[in-house]
């Protein structure tokens, strides 16, 4: 029994691209919205298996997806720190800002994460062993982005100068986010993940100076310690709106697959670096939005531009207005090479 992402994973080309989304599970689907009115709120509904593998398990079962993808989130390992996250209707998550002197005095308790790989344990048993499954972390600056500023901003400002400002508190936070992270990895793939991904969200907007502080060396970290725990799975980087800077991740982070945001050119991504890295992407969030024919023309775009191994993805997460239609049309375009888009 063979799964698709992991050939391609493999270094192998596979025809048709097997294709996921990310943020598949999520609030464009009715069948999510029914199993999340009855979770007391989002981090409980992370914590609760039976819930979480149910809804880890609706893409596939609706749209054929190549793969699941835990569900879960990357702001359960500042819990495990000790700090409050809490996620709010209609503004998202909201946690206690982070001060130089709360760096000390974390906590690590990496059992409450223990829920989670209950999660995996559940889906691996009830998904088609031909499909695979996906867990995930958070790229060690994301996560510290959200623990400073206290919310998602556009420009992470204020963390960027916490880190030119507090050189050492920095580096110190990013190696507790990143061991924390390794340590929510290997049981996630102790639990079945077959795949890991390391979400680095906002790798946009950084100095090459900076992006080699503050994503490769903790990133490194985490894969350091993930394959020095035995764990081979491959891994997955995703470090978004990175530019050039994901070309260099690329060659020192090591990755057996990286992902891409929509401003990336794959075919010159792939010229970069070289024939047997498997790249992930691209396809806009908002023409999937849109649909019709600039659905069409932007998957296509997609599809000519990739070169070598090639897992098919949007460039960033399905939104909540995203209609059920296109994504059926996008696969099978993808599949079949129809393109029939309402
Ligand atoms: O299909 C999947 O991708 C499932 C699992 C998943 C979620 N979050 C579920 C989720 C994954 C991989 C994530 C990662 C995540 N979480 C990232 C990195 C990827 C990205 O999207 O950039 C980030 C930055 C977060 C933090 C986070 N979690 C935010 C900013 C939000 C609010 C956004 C929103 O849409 O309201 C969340 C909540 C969240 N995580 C939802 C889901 C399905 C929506 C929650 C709901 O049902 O209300």
């Amino acid at each position: 029994m063979t799964q698709k992402i992991l050939e391609v994973l493999s270094g192998q080309v596979i025809k048709p691209y097997p294709v996921w989304m990310m943020r598949q599970a999520g609030r464009h689907l009715p069948e999510y919205m029914k199993i999340r009115e009855t979770a007391k709120d989002f981090i409980d509904f992370c914590f609760s298996p039976d819930k979480a593998s149910e809804v880890t398990l609706q893409p596939v079962n609706r749209y054929d997806m190549d793969a699941a993808i835990l569900f879960a989130d990357i702001l359960l390992v500042p819990i495990a720190l000790g700090r409050q996250v809490s996620f709010i209707k209609g503004k998202g998550p909201v946690l206690d800002p982070l001060t130089v002197n709360d760096i000390s005095r974390l906590d690590n308790d990496l059992t409450v994460l223990e829920p989670v790989y209950e999660t995996v344990k559940q889906v691996r048993k009830r998904l088609d062993p031909e499909k695979t499954l996906i867990g995930f972390c958070g790229g060690p600056w994301t996560v510290a982005t959200y623990m400073i500023e206290g919310q998602g901003t556009p420009k992470k400002e204020i963390a960027k100068r916490f880190a030119y400002e507090n050189v050492e508190a920095m580096d110190s936070l990013l190696e507790r986010i990143a061991d924390a992270s390794a340590h929510y990895l290997i049981s996630q793939a102790q639990a079945g993940a077959d795949v890991l991904k390391i979400f680095e969200s906002w790798a946009e907007n950084l100095s090459p100076a900076l992006f080699e502080r503050l994503v490769i060396k903790p990133t490194q970290r985490i894969i350091s310690k993930v394959r020095e725990a035995g764990i081979t799975q491959p891994i997955i980087g995703f470090p978004r709106g990175g530019g050039l800077n994901a070309v260099r991740y690329a060659y020192a982070v090591k990755t057996e697959g990286l992902a891409l945001g929509t401003d990336v050119p794959l075919s010159d991504m792939r010229a970069l670096v070289g024939d047997s890295l498997a790249l992930q992407g691209n396809l806009d969030p908002l023409a999937l939005r849109i649909g019709g024919d600039t659905l069409r023309k932007a998957v296509q775009n997609v599809l000519d531009e990739i070169r070598g191994p090639h897992i098919f993805n949007l460039g960033h997460g399905v939104t909540p207005d995203v209609k059920i239609d296109n994504v059926y049309a996008v696969i099978k375009h993808i599949r079949t090479g129809e393109a029939d888009y309402v």
